[in-house]
């Protein structure tokens, strides 16, 4: 009989439990499912017993990991939401995507890609449905590592609109909107016309939104563009341009900010010959980046096409 606190004990320890839990998946046969759940016991038992976590605690985890798997529809994908706000998306990005020196940089992909954007010519505009933000038009050039033109690459592009809000977020989700797919010429060169991009929140009406007001966070990624720039023989970068003007920089929601990615989108009043040619007449936003893009290694391509494809199939977004 147990006759006080101090002659408690128990006959299995915590780690007893860890180690047989180890030793029952150590069979597992696919020797990279065994590495992965290997580590993911070691390190989930070890992450409960350091915060001594209670069964309270361990309750609301599992409501709030339910709450997030009812929030997921087409429109949306809270458990995504998670793994970027986390960091997670990151460092996996990171992992996937080693740069040599001089190559973009990627950054994250998020939820608002959708497959099927338009072909557009050299200057073609993303933004016509956007009425009320500024002009801004995007160029540079698309290189190889010793800075040699690229053509014929593909840039896919798109944005929030102006009013923060995604195609897919807004009145009309089923219609394209701030998305396009452009073509360098010969010359590696490439120019889109969009609206100045702004800052905005990502969806924060769930437990993810919950989460980072718990823990004192914000919602806000800093005014960006995102591009996928590919080409054959090279291997496709996912990533974004920002705004060096943006005040979220130092603080994006999705830790996805690089220097290298920072450019600045300089305001004219009057517009400049180019942007005049395209029919702009009053004030005018000129942002200049290069991609860079190292050579293919294996299946590279084919890895951004699959999170596009497998993106695509969690949501409408086809
Ligand atoms: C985005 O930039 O579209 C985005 C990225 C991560 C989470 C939410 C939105
Ligand atoms: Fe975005």
């Amino acid at each position: 009989m147990p006759d006080g606190h101090d002659n408690l004990r128990h006959s299995t320890t915590e780690d007893d439990i860890t180690a047989a839990v180890l030793a029952r998946f150590a069979g597992t046969p696919d020797p990279r499912l065994k590495e992965i759940m290997l580590g993911l016991i070691k390190h989930l038992h070890a992450f409960v017993k350091e915060v001594e976590l209670t069964e309270a605690e361990w309750f609301q985890a599992i409501e709030i990991l339910t709450e997030a798997g009812k929030m997921c529809s087409d429109k949306r994908q809270e458990f995504i939401l998670f793994s970027d706000t986390l960091g997670v998306s990151m460092v996996v990005d990171l992992i996937g995507h080693r740069k040599p020196e001089g190559a973009t940089e990627s950054t994250v992909f998020g939820p608002f890609h959708r497959l099927g954007a338009p072909d557009m010519p050299p200057g073609g505009n993303i933004a016509h449905h956007d009425t009320t933000g500024i002009p801004a038009l995007v160029s540079g050039r698309v290189l190889d590592l010793d800075g040699k033109p690229i053509a014929r690459a593909v840039l896919d592009v798109w944005q929030a609109q102006s009013n923060g809000l995604y195609d897919s977020q807004d009145k009309n989700p089923d219609q394209l909107h701030m998305r396009g797919k452009f073509h360098s010429d010969s010359e590696g060169r490439y120019l889109l016309r969009t609206a100045q991009p702004v800052h905005y929140p990502i969806p924060s009406d769930g437990p993810v939104g919950a989460m980072l007001k718990a823990t004192g966070g914000h919602p806000w990624r800093p005014a960006h563009i995102h591009f996928v720039v590919m080409a054959d023989g090279y291997e496709a970068v996912t990533t974004h341009i920002f705004d060096r003007a943006d005040p979220y920089l130092a603080s994006d929601a999705v830790f996805a900010v690089k220097d290298s990615l920072i450019c600045d989108f300089v305001r004219h009043e009057t517009p400049t010959e180019e942007a005049a040619k395209l029919g702009i007449a009053g004030p005018v936003l000129t942002a200049q980046f290069d991609f860079v893009l190292k050579p293919a290694g294996a299946n590279a391509q084919v890895d951004v096409l699959d999170a596009q494809r497998r993106l695509a199939a969690l949501g409408a977004r086809a």
